[in-house]
């Protein structure tokens, strides 16, 4: 078992390293796709993806390890499918997702539903999550503490999944991630490198049902995200 442990790193190792050298243009060395494509299909057979998300699911368990706890109806880990290409990551639940333990269910979500729709996928073909797994009670901002003990079930989710692209939503995933402090107007409409993934920070649906004035912005961010999107193909 420790061998398989080991080979399964190793290979995620290699993965990890060709995928970041061939998203940066590398020609020095083998990172084709198929060979990405190889590495991929070895690594998920040593540990199958679904069990992986499982398994973050259950180390959550029953979280008791921030202050939001007490508070919170349903944990809302994240939902879609476990082998998306592209993740989009929120900020954490609010009234009608700690009720349903599901993420983006409540207004915010039906509009990012319609963006989804927008750029010809549906909500089963990608995977849906936020920075934090329990609502701030009033809808508050998530505080530093809360984000920093959660941030590594997302990080893990993120590299059981192993998706080309990630759509964060706001202000606070895109900081998270990205771990600057630089103001969403800045960081959106490009894409940004993580760890080999295309990672698009655009603005949250929510700040769009107040400022519908936006909307053109996150238009061109999901046409830029369509064209890489199907690129990859
Ligand atoms: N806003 C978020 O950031 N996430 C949700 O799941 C719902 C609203």
């Amino acid at each position: 078992m420790a061998n398989k442990q080991a080979i399964l790193s190793a290979v995620d190792q290699i993965y990890d390293t060709l995928h970041y050298l061939a998203a940066n243009g590398c020609r020095g060395f083998e990172c084709s796709r198929q060979s990405l494509a190889t590495l991929s299909r070895w690594s998920q057979s040593l540990s199958p993806l679904a069990e992986i998300l499982e398994d973050i699911r259950f180390d959550l368990g029953d979280c008791q390890r921030c202050k939001l706890a007490s508070s919170r109806k349903h944990i809302v880990f994240g939902e879609g499918y476990a082998r998306a290409k592209l993740v989009f990551i929120g900020e954490g639940p609010g009234f009608e997702e700690d009720q349903r333990g599901q993420p983006f269910v409540g207004a915010a979500g039906q509009l990012l539903t319609k963006i989804i729709e927008a750029i010809k996928l549906t909500r089963d073909q990608v995977y849906i999550c936020n920075v934090i797994k329990c609502r701030p009670p009033g809808n508050r901002d998530p505080e530093p503490d809360e984000i920093e003990t959660c941030l590594p079930f997302l990080e893990r989710q993120i590299r059981a999944i192993r998706p080309d692209f990630i759509c964060t939503l706001g202000r606070i995933s895109a900081q998270a991630l990205l771990k600057i402090n630089t103001p969403i107007s800045r960081l959106r409409g490009r894409f940004h490198n993580y760890y080999g993934i295309k990672l698009l920070p655009t603005y949250h649906p929510a700040y769009l049902l107040r400022n519908p004035n936006k909307k053109r912005d996150v238009w061109n961010d999901m046409q830029m995200l369509m064209k890489e999107y199907r690129y990859e193909d």
